[in-house]
């Protein structure tokens, strides 16, 4: 399904970028890899290569989500890499680990910055190209928590809620042009999400918390996230925790799940 397309991953530098880009490296396709570190990439790119991907069907594209002023030119080079570009996974995300009434301005600006309006301007730069092709994935990683309210998380969860409401609402706008749009929402992943998440000052939370360092294994995680893409689910949740049954409890018995969640919050960030 993925042999020779071409699959752009923001967020690819680590964590569930890195592990689904080596998936996608095993299915064939023709990567195009973005973080901020492109050290980093390059190191991804040559596991990607281990997988069988030629170098000249991997291309690294290092930027910043937040600088908006980048994305016309970065589009363009992805686009141009292949003349096309099949999938975009708007992967790239940060977390938040701070009470409210702890948590500043600036950090919930930076919050939206990185994961809402960074994954909202790329799409309307990969739009255009995907609907003159008549074709085109556009995935994102949202989470539970863009399903979920819950402690040390006001400004990620509110992020997460935004993107769950603006690709929804997408899918409703090109269901019928060809265009696929794919929600994704992970529980509890073992990746670098709490120690790059912010404290309210907007400073890094710096460790691995509990949640964190029991959760699901990336590379599971990656497969189940393929597994997804392949029998065409358009909201895919993946996780192994107890926080997975929480989207069912929310669905079916909400005040029971504010109940739940309202008991937790002293615990959250307990490392
Ligand atoms: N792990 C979980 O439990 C979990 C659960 C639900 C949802 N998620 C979501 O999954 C996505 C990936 O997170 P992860 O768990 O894989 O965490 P991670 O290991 O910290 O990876 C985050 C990725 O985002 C990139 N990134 C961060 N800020 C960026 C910026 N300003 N510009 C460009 N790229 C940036 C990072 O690359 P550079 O630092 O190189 O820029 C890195 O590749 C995020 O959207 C996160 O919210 C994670």
């Amino acid at each position: 399904m993925f042999e020779n397309k071409v699959v752009w991953i923001t967020g690819a530098s680590s964590g569930i970028g890195e592990a689904v880009a080596y998936e996608m490296a095993k299915a064939g396709a023709v990567l195009i890899l973005s973080a901020r570190r492109e050290d980093v990439l390059a190191h991804v790119s040559a596991q990607c290569a281990r997988f069988g991907v030629s170098e000249s069907n991997i291309k690294l594209l290092p930027f910043d989500i937040t600088d908006e002023a980048v994305f016309a030119d970065i589009t363009t080079a992805a686009h141009s890499f292949k003349g096309r570009i099949d999938m975009l996974f708007n992967n790239a995300g940060i977390s938040q680990r701070s009470l409210c009434v702890d948590t500043d301005m600036a950090t919930y600006r930076r919050l939206f910055e990185v994961d809402v309006f960074g994954q909202i301007a790329l799409t309307k730069q990969v739009l255009p190209h995907m609907l003159e092709q008549g074709a085109g994935h556009i995935a994102v990683t949202a989470s539970v928590a863009g399903k979920i309210g819950v402690a040390e998380r006001t400004g990620y969860c509110a992020a997460k809620h935004a993107v769950m409401g603006f690709f929804d609402a997408l899918r409703s706008e090109v269901n019928r042009q060809g265009i696929h749009v794919t929600t994704i929402t992970p529980g509890f992943i073992r990746t670098a999400i709490s120690e790059n998440a912010l404290k309210g000052d907007g400073e890094k939370f710096g460790k691995m918390d509990k949640n964190i360092s029991g959760g699901m294994d990336v590379t599971a995680c990656a497969e189940a996230i393929m597994k997804g893409f392949k029998r065409g689910k358009k909201e895919i949740a993946v996780g192994t925790g107890k926080e997975m049954q929480g989207l069912w409890v929310k669905r079916f018995f909400p005040n029971l799940l504010f109940k739940i969640t309202g008991n937790l919050a002293p615990t959250v960030t307990e490392s």
